[in-house]
């Protein structure tokens, strides 16, 4: 059984995410995503929210799971048996670090890296983005999982009231 795991905060997981999870479920017997659990770092939505979230995206991929993780990725897949990470790249940019990482994760583990460049309709985008936009009032409905916008708007309206 082939697996690979495509690792992420995924707060919140994006149509950019989507596409990539999408593609690289095609590749694989099953593709793990791992949502990194970082406790310096608390984000918008909680791992458990994150997950759930994730869950409802990807409903229709029966290949495809999700979990969580904490230290290093490295580890995760020796204790998995996973000896693939599959990263989407957006842009140029995104590469320079993505491929530091994937040198090291083989240096460290001899974990492959497989990188998925992503579709040009979601090249631009990122959670951060669609965060700072829904914070504002923006309209991120055709950025992102439906499930997600409807948390985003509930978020957004709770927190004018308060
Ligand atoms: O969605 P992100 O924040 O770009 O995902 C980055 C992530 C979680 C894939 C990366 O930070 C990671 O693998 N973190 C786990 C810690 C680790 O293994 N660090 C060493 C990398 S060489």
């Amino acid at each position: 059984m082939r697996r690979a795991v495509c690792p992420g905060s995924f707060d919140p997981v994006t149509n950019g995410h989507v596409d990539v999870i999408t593609r690289a479920a095609a590749l694989y017997d099953e593709l793990v995503v791992a949502v990194l659990v970082n406790p310096g770092k608390a984000g918008l939505f909680d791992v458990e929210e994150r997950m759930e979230l994730l869950r409802a995206a990807v409903a229709d991929l029966p290949n495809v799971v999700v979990d969580s993780f904490s230290g290093l990725l490295v580890n995760w897949c020796r204790e998995h048996d996973v000896p693939v990470v599959v990263k989407g790249l957006r842009a140029v940019g995104d590469f320079e670090y993505e491929l530091q990482m994937a040198q090291m994760n083989r240096e460290l583990a001899g974990v492959e890296t497989l990188f998925v460049p992503t579709a040009p309709q979601v090249g631009h985008l990122s959670s951060s983005l669609v965060k700072q936009i829904a914070a504002f009032g923006g309209d991120v409905s055709h950025l992102v999982p439906a499930e997600v916008n409807t948390r985003l708007v509930a978020r957004r309206e709770r927190e004018g009231e308060a």
